[in-house]
């Protein structure tokens, strides 16, 4: 289903890009894609796209790696990061606390052992009937409620992370307070979302913490699609402040997936003329 949406989408997409670029598609002198990490379906219509334009306009293949993009989205507008800096990516897919060098010289400090931290958000709120993806759902829902439930928080690598207790968890929680109340879910609705989305965002940037502290960096960037929530952007800014960090938040525009960030990373390799040829082909799983 995705993959036939993308592939009914991508043409209108380009044409309205270039229009409110004011743009011709004879004016553009490089084409940049993503083939992966992320979902095969959607990536064979996107590298497809990429080298049909490629070869139809005779410009150059740019290649750049989703997780590497989520990254360099911190370059789409100002204020952008002085290197080196730490770069939490949190999505659907990934959670990796990155030492960012240079534009091309990133290194992984932590990742997550088992489930994503965007993937904690939408397992809890299929458990809670929420739709997907549930991260923007549970964010909106729990501004309206109390972090009042509790639930632990898991004892892995200083780096590294792990959602999956979590989850289950939340699971026995609900199970538990269903069997005395059938209606607790509804009842309970907007303080359960804020007690979830509070242990995710105080596990998160307890990471951040212990990453400054190991590594003396005060620059301090989030991206991915979490980086959208609305509790993290604000636990970073004042969390911030009280260790002299410079963070770095990018717009909502460019947290979640989106073509901007892949232009970006790409534009820095147009600039080394890294290009890539034809025989390209997409991946659901990449090296970093
Ligand atoms: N406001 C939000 N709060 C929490 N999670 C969010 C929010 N907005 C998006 N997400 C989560 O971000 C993830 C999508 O990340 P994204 O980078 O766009 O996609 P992918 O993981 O496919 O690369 C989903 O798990 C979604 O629930
Ligand atoms: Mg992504």
């Amino acid at each position: 289903m995705a993959s036939r949406q993308h592939l009914s989408n991508i043409i209108p997409v380009i044409e309205v890009a270039l229009k409110d670029a004011n743009m011709n598609i004879r004016d553009v002198y490089a084409t940049a894609f993503t083939p992966g990490p992320g979902l095969l379906g959607s990536l064979i219509v996107g590298v497809s796209m990429a080298k049909a334009l490629a070869l139809s306009l005779d410009i150059p293949l740019i290649e750049v790696h989703h997780m590497h993009a989520h990254v360099l989205a911190h370059f789409a507008e100002a204020p952008r990061p002085e290197f080196p800096f730490i770069c939490l990516t949190v999505s659907g897919g990934h959670t990796q606390i990155v030492l960012v060098k240079s534009y091309y010289d990133m290194e992984i400090l932590g990742s997550t052992i088992d489930d994503a931290a965007g993937e904690a958000f939408d397992k809890t709120g299929k458990m809670l009937g929420l739709d997907y993806p549930a991260g923007p759902i549970i964010d909106k829902l729990a501004q309206k409620g109390v972090p009042k439930f509790k639930f632990p928080e898991p004892q892995v690598g200083p780096l590294d992370f792990s959602f999956s207790g979590l989850k289950t968890s939340i699971l026995y929680f609900l199970q538990k307070e269903m069997a005395k109340n059938p209606h607790f879910i509804n009842e309970n609705l907007n303080d359960i979302c804020s007690s979830v989305q509070n242990t995710i965002i105080h596990i998160l940037i307890g990471k951040l913490i212990k990453a400054s502290e190991m590594t003396g960096i005060k620059n301090i960037g989030i991206a991915g699609g979490v980086s959208a929530n609305s509790q993290l952007r604000q636990t970073l800014t004042e969390v911030g402040k009280k260790h002299n960090w410079h963070t770095f938040i990018p717009s909502f525009a460019y947290c979640t997936d989106n073509a901007g960030m892949i232009g970006v990373a790409g534009y820095y390799k147009y600039l080394r003329g890294e290009f890539t040829d034809q025989n390209v082909s997409p991946l659901a799983r990449m090296d970093f």
